[in-house]
């Protein structure tokens, strides 16, 4: 995996956060992943008249990485309406987790931050494996 080109993964998500489809917050999101073979993917939040139904970003990320073949999230950018690093909520957080594990970068504004500072303690895949006593 060669040097990640961080300009061209923002600049996918702001094109992504053009697309999102949120009227009633009016707070568009866009975000942005280079997978493990190379190629990007992205995706926005999708709002509904029934509010608690609206998709974040992520969810529509998560999609398409699955959709088009799978792989592992290497870095992630995430933006607000004004192109600005957006700190995933919670539950995003562990979406992004699933797939990129702890070493995933995450853009935040002081810099690219590791998914295991991003979700610390977190819950994933392996804790399934795990049988105590
Ligand atoms: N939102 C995302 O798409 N991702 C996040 O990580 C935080 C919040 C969306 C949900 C809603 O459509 C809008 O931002 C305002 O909360």
């Amino acid at each position: 995996m060669s040097e990640i080109n961080w300009s061209q993964l923002h600049t996918a998500a702001i094109a992504a956060m053009k697309t999102a489809y949120a009227p009633y917050s009016k707070f568009p999101v866009g975000v942005a992943a280079l997978v493990s073979d190379g190629r990007i993917v992205s995706g926005c939040n999708v709002e509904n008249a029934s509010y608690g139904l609206g998709l974040c970003a992520e969810c529509g990320l998560v999609s398409q990485l699955i959709a088009t073949g799978g792989g592992r999230f290497i870095a992630i950018s995430c933006v607000d309406g004004q192109g600005n690093p957006l700190a995933p909520c919670g539950r995003c957080r562990q979406l992004l987790f699933e797939h990129g594990g702890p070493s995933a970068l995450l853009m935040t504004d002081d810099g690219p931050q590791t998914m295991a500072a991003m979700l610390p303690w977190a819950f994933g895949p392996d804790d399934l494996d795990r049988i105590e006593g």
